[in-house]
C-alpha cells in the first residue's frame, strides 16, 4: 500500500516535466489509460501473488456491479487477531519506531531520504523532512505501534518502513474509521525480495489490533485495484531553476526570458481579507471545510481536532490562508499547501527543489481561481520552485487557466477492505493523502 503520492521533483507518484504542455488528461482519458493497463497486464499474464490473497477490489471483478459496496470481509474477534508479529527472514528484527525521539527520526528521515520515491528517470526522490514525518505520523488519536521499522539484527540498521495513521473517511453516506498506510519503503539494496507483503500485513495486523479493518493508500503503481486514478499537475514559480535541473524543457518557440515572463506573479495577494489562518480561526475552517468536503463521494471527515492538527500553519510543513471579510469578519474562502522537496539527483547547481503540494481548498466567496493565484502569490514569495496540484475536488477547473501543466505519471487512490462499485472520476475525491 502505500503511499506514493505526490510528484515532481515528486517522484513517480508521478512527476510532470513539461508544464508548457497543454495536453488535457480527462478523467476518460484516465481511465482508459488504467483499463490498458489492466489488458497489458492480464495479457503479460502479471499476477499479483500478494494483493490476490487480499481483500480489495480485483481486476477479475472490475464492472461485476452485482458486488454489493462496502466492506469486503467482516470485522474478527479481536481475540482472532494473531498476537505475534509476521515472520521475518532471520537477520531482521521488528521495531516501533519513536517518532518523538530525535535519533529514531533522524534514521528515518535518513532512510527515506536515501530509498523512498523517485521519478521514472530516476532524477528526483521525496526529501520528507524531520519536522514534516513529525506532523504526518502524529495525528489526534495517532498510534505509535503503527510505525513501523524493519532493522537488521546485527547492526541495528534500519532498513525498511511502513507506517499507518488513523483518520475517517467517509465514502457517499458511511463514515469509515480507517488507517492511511503510507511511507512504505524497502532500502534500495533489500529489493525484491518479498519484504513489502510483509510488511503490508504486519500493519495491518496492527491496524486489526485497534479494531479498525479498513484502510486507504495512494500509489504510483497500479495494483488491484484504483478507486480513483488522478493526475499532477505543476505550476513553474522558478521556471529557470526547473529547466536547469531537468524537470521542466523549454517549450517550442520559448525563449529563457519569455518563459520566466509567463510564469511572473505579482509581488502581493489581491483578495481583501486574505491572512494566514490563526488558532482561533479553527471552528470557521472546520465548519467551511465540512460543509464543502460534503459534496464528494469520498472524503475525509475533519472534526476541529483535526483541523488544527492538519492545517494550522506549521513552518515549512503546512501553510494555509484564509479569506476573512473585511466587513463582515466572517471566514468565507480558504486554501492550504504543505511544503514537499525533492532531492535533485546528480545536478552540479542544485541539490533540493522546493514543492509546494496543494491540500485542502474552499472557496464561497473569493472565485478558486482568484484564490488559488494569491496562494500561488504566497508560495512564489516563500521561495518554492513549483506549486503541485492533483486533478481532485474542483481543482481541473483552475488548473489550466494558472498555466498548471499536466505530469507524466498517475496517481492511483486504493480502499483496503471496502469495495466500490465503479471508479470514481478524481473531482468525485475528496481526500489528499501525504
Ligand atoms: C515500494 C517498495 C517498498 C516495494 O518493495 P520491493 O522490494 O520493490 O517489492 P517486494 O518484492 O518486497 O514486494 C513486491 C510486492 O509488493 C507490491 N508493491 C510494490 N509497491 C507497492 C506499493 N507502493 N504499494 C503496495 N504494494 C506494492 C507489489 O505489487 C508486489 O506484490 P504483488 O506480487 O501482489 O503485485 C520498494 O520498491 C520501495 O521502497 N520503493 C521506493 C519507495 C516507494 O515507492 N514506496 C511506495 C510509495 S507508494
Amino acid at each position: 500500500m502505500v503511499d506514493d503520492n505526490n510528484s515532481p521533483g515528486s517522484p513517480d507518484k508521478n512527476r510532470s516535466p513539461n508544464p508548457d504542455g497543454n495536453a488535457s488528461p480527462e478523467n476518460d482519458a484516465a481511465i482508459d489509460v488504467l483499463a490498458r493497463k489492466v489488458q497489458e497486464s492480464l495479457v503479460l499474464g502479471k499476477t499479483h501473488k500478494f494483493w490476490e490473497t487480499q481483500p480489495v477490489g480485483q481486476f477479475k471483478d472490475i464492472g461485476n456491479t452485482s458486488l454489493a459496496e462496502g466492506p469486503i470481509e467482516q470485522p474478527t474477534p479481536l481475540s482472532e487477531v494473531k498476537q505475534e508479529p509476521y515472520n521475518l527472514p532471520n537477520l531482521y528484527e521488528w521495531i516501533t519506531c519513536d517518532i518523538d525521539s530525535e535519533e529514531m527520526c533522524m534514521e528515518v528521515y535518513k532512510l527515506l531520504t536515501n530509498n523512498y520515491v523517485e521519478d521514472d528517470e530516476n532524477m528526483f526522490r521525496f526529501n520528507y523532512s524531520k519536522e514534516f514525518l513529525r506532523w504526518a505520523l502524529r495525528p489526534p488519536g495517532y498510534f505509535k505501534s503503527w510505525h513501523i521499522g524493519v532493522r537488521v539484527k546485527s547492526s541495528k540498521k534500519l532498513v525498511a518502513f511502513i507506517t499507518g495513521v488513523p483518520a475517517r473517511i467517509r465514502v457517499r453516506d458511511d463514515i469509515v474509521t480507517m488507517a492511511e498506510i503510507n511511507f512504505l519503503c524497502v532500502h534500495k539494496k533489500l529489493r525484491s525480495k518479498r519484504l513489502a507483503p510483509v510488511m503490508i500485513k504486519e500493519v495491518t495486523r496492527r491496524v486489526h489490533l485497534e479494531n479498525i479493518w479498513q484502510a486507504a493508500y495512494t500509489a504510483g503503481v497500479v495494483l488491484p485495484t484504483p478507486i480513483s486514478t488522478c493526475q499532477y499537475w505543476h505550476r513553474s514559480l522558478n521556471p529557470k531553476k526547473l529547466i536547469d535541473v531537468g524537470f521542466s524543457r523549454l517549450g517550442a518557440r520559448m525563449t529563457m526570458s519569455r518563459t520566466i515572463k509567463l510564469y511572473k506573479l505579482p509581488d502581493s495577494t489581491v483578495t481583501p481579507g486574505f491572512r494566514q489562518m490563526e488558532l482561533h480561526d479553527v471552528p470557521a475552517v472546520t465548519r467551511l471545510l465540512r460543509n464543502y468536503l460534503s459534496q464528494f463521494a469520498v472524503a475525509v471527515d475533519l472534526d476541529e481536532n483535526d483541523v488544527e492538527h492538519w492545517l494550522l500553519p506549521t513552518e515549512n510543513v503546512v501553510d494555509s490562508y484564509l479569506v476573512e471579510s473585511p466587513e463582515t469578519h466572517e471566514i468565507t474562502d480558504f486554501c492550504s499547501f504543505y511544503t514537499l522537496p525533492s532531492t535533485v539527483l546528480g545536478n552540479q547547481n542544485y541539490s533540493t527543489l522546493k514543492a509546494a503540494y496543494s491540500y485542502y481548498n474552499v472557496s464561497t466567496k473569493t472565485p478558486l481561481l482568484q484564490l488559488m493565484n494569491d496562494a500561488l502569490i504566497v508560495a512564489k514569495r516563500k521561495d518554492y520552485d513549483v506549486f503541485n496540484a492533483l486533478d481532485v475536488m474542483q481543482n481541473e477547473t483552475f488548473l489550466k487557466e494558472l498555466k498548471f501543466g499536466p505530469g507524466d505519471g498517475k496517481l492511483h487512490y486504493y480502499l483496503y477492505n471496502y469495495r466500490l462499485r465503479n471508479p470514481l472520476k478524481p473531482a468525485e475525491l475528496g481526500l489528499v493523502l501525504l
